[in-house]
């Protein structure tokens, strides 16, 4: 099973699609980001963008696709194990993943989710650090985002980290009719928010010590 004291933040590659997609779909629900492979690997692969992802250093053997291959018939099995294998070597679980889009001067948190049994362990903070740190190399000057109104989770998080909420988009969220807050940070190459920046960076390394980070 994972460790989860023992994870590594990288950019996300095709190979983690399958598991973003999970994390997306049980982070989400209804209003996920993407619904297709396309449309994750196309995001993926978008030079305005970055996905990072936090993940085991080593790589596992998926469960739920073992539990599949039991009950397909031994004559189909012949056919699909090798495709199976294909789809499912050399995968490190996935723990959380983000993304950023890069507009002129401004980026913009697209996704920030962990998988739920792996939640209140510092990996969400700190998936939101490697992508302050990727706004800040690309020069970028503010970060905003859309948060649920009713996100209790997350809105402490961004406050945390210097976002306010600038704004209210009504009903944003069409499945639920819920309201967006949209929050912004100010500029984050300023000496203020960098000082900050680096003061909640420090502590997070101090508590929680276990991150290795490749972005
Ligand atoms: C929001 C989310 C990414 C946080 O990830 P996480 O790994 O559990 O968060 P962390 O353990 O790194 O917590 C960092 C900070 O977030 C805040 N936080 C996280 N979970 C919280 C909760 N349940 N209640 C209140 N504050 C919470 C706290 O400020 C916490 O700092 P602290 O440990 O000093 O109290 C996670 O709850 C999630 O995936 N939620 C579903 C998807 C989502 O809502 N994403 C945000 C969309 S904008």
């Amino acid at each position: 099973m994972v460790d989860k004291k023992q994870y590594i933040i990288r950019l996300a590659e095709d190979r983690d699609i399958r598991q973003v997609a999970e994390i997306d779909q049980e982070a989400f629900s209804e209003e996920q980001l993407f619904r297709s492979y396309g449309s994750y690997h196309r995001e993926i692969h978008n030079p305005l963008a970055r996905y990072i992802v936090a993940c085991t250093e080593e790589e596992h053997e998926p469960n739920v696709n073992k539990q599949t291959i039991s009950e397909i018939p031994w004559y189909k099995r012949l056919f699909t194990y090798d495709h199976h294998n294909e789809q499912t070597r050399n995968e490190q679980y996935i723990l959380g993943f983000a993304g950023l889009w890069i507009m002129p001067d401004e980026g913009h948190i697209t996704a920030l989710g962990v998988r739920s049994n792996h939640r209140r362990s510092g990996i969400g903070e700190r998936l939101l650090i490697s992508l302050i740190d990727l706004a800040t190399q690309l020069n970028i000057k503010t970060i905003s985002l859309e948060v649920r109104a009713s996100n209790e989770a997350a809105q402490p998080l961004y406050r945390k980290y210097g976002f306010q909420a600038i704004g209210r988009r009504p009903r944003y969220y069409s499945q639920t009719g819920e309201d967006a807050l949209l929050m912004s940070t100010n500029t984050i190459t300023s000496a203020p928010f960098q000082a900050r920046f680096q003061q909640l960076k420090e502590a997070h390394q101090r508590r929680w010590k276990e991150c290795s980070v490749t972005v």
